[in-house]
């Protein structure tokens, strides 16, 4: 049987102290890049991948995020009493017809590897995306997850977004051992949640993408805590790796990590360079901007 992958999970309970105090009252997750919020990148992500179920696992503190995939009725009828249509498509088009979004909460901040089990109940036996709304990944042309649904039509088994980091990095994420070859796709043979860079199996991470068998939530529940003390989706998966076949792919396109304000800056001035409407006047000012007052302090 040809399983296809419908549904994508999307982890959002954390809490963003990284960004306090913005993110007091508000959802990381809900931070612009230029004029739209984190997790509607991700949604269109998945959507553009052939995804038409959306399961967010929240928080009490996550409502935003909710609100901005329901319709906004007072807002609608305020656009289309000014004949603003425009403005009216861009709300109405959040979430087009045919995809759905369901929610469930994770009670306790035990880890992803938690949030994502939280998520078991609606997923069923199917397999399944998971995205992390902190990495913003431009793809160019076919967006991370498309190529990664690819592969995984192809190959019928999990599949892990990847990247090469710098050596001194390995401890900000799930890094993989695998055979060292000239593709961008590698069979897995073992992941390690962040380890130091002189026991790291290898400088490829796993960035916020993945698609798995619905095995892993049996895996997950075996799990204990892990690195950090909390329940990781890593040891969960190198659970996996040890009855089924599991692949990491190298992406073609440009990872933003906008769960560091540095990170969420460079987003931001490149998207803003390439927006539609604001790019060129953008472009212009940064230039003058460089040229005028110059980057020396
Ligand atoms: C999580 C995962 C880690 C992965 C990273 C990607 O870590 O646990 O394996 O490499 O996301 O962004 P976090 O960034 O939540 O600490």
């Amino acid at each position: 049987m040809n399983l296809k992958v419908k549904k994508a999970v999307f982890p959002v309970a954390g809490m963003g102290t990284r960004f306090l105090p913005a993110t007091k009252a508000n959802p990381k997750e809900m931070l612009p890049i230029v004029d739209k919020p984190l997790i509607q990148y991700a949604a269109e992500e998945a959507m553009a991948a052939g995804i038409n179920e959306l399961i967010f696992v929240t928080s009490s503190s996550k409502r935003a995020i909710e609100d901005h995939f329901d319709k906004n009725y007072e807002m609608e009828n305020e656009l289309e009493k000014r004949g603003k249509h425009d403005l009216l498509e861009v709300l109405r088009g959040i979430v087009p017809k045919g995809v759905s979004c369901v929610y469930v909460r994770q009670p306790e901040a035990l880890g992803l590897g938690h949030a994502v089990w939280c998520a078991k109940p609606i997923v069923g036996n199917e397999p399944f995306a998971v995205i992390l709304a902190d990495d913003l990944i431009n793809g160019g042309e076919k967006s991370c997850l498309s190529q990664m649904v690819e592969v995984f039509n192809e190959r019928q088994c999990s599949v892990l977004g990847t990247e090469r980091v710098a050596p001194e990095e390995t401890n900000k994420y799930g890094i993989v051992k695998i055979d060292d070859t000239e593709s961008r796709l590698h069979q897995l043979n073992g992941i390690v949640e962040k380890p130091h860079p002189e026991v790291a199996p290898s400088n490829l991470a796993v960035v916020g993408r993945y698609i798995l068998t619905s095995e892993i939530f049996t895996l997950l529940e075996q799990t204990g805590r892990g690195a950090g003390g909390e329940i990781q989706l890593t040891d969960a998966i190198a659970k996996l790796l040890k009855i089924q076949n599991v692949l990491a792919y190298e992406f073609e396109g440009k990872r933003y990590d906008c769960g560091s304000k540095l990170g969420y800056l460079q987003a931001t001035v490149e998207y803003a360079l390439e927006h539609k409407e604001l790019g060129s006047d953008f472009r212009r000012y940064l230039r003058s901007f460089v040229c005028d007052v110059g980057l020396d302090r």
